[in-house]
């Protein structure tokens, strides 16, 4: 966290600083600081909230799937086939899951809420 806190204060002036709210498997929301051009899997990783993101983010591994808000479905870019063809291998997809590797922050993704998943929180948990 710390490690965040000292790139964040690094980028302040050039990028874009907003937040992310992330839905925890209790159901407790998350306010995330986010800043401009990073992943949303990578912010929410940098937090300490539990999320993999085995591949980094090549979009190969479905491990960084969240559920986005109804709100917020309209607002994204459509998912690529790429993207949706990983998001074929998750088992509990819905209408509205992304890959958060592939939902680059920018500010008009201020106040951007996901969900994340119940069986990959565990996973994570226990890496
Ligand atoms: Fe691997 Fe998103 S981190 S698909």
């Amino acid at each position: 966290m710390r490690q965040l806190h000292g790139m964040v204060a690094a980028l302040q002036e050039d990028f874009f600083m907003g937040v992310i709210n992330v839905i925890d498997t209790n159901g407790k929301t998350h306010a995330l600081e986010a800043v401009e051009g990073w992943r949303v899997m990578e912010i929410i990783r940098e937090h300490g909230l539990p999320m993999e993101g085995v591949c980094g983010g090549a979009c190969a591994c479905a491990t960084c799937h969240v559920i986005v808000d109804d709100a917020w479905t309209g607002k994204l870019f459509p998912a690529r086939d790429d993207e949706e063809a990983m998001l074929d291998t998750v088992p509990n997809v819905m209408p509205a899951s992304r890959l958060s590797c592939q939902l680059i922050y920018t500010e008009e993704l201020d106040g951007l809420t996901v969900a994340l998943d119940p069986n990959l929180v565990e996973k994570a948990r226990a890496a």
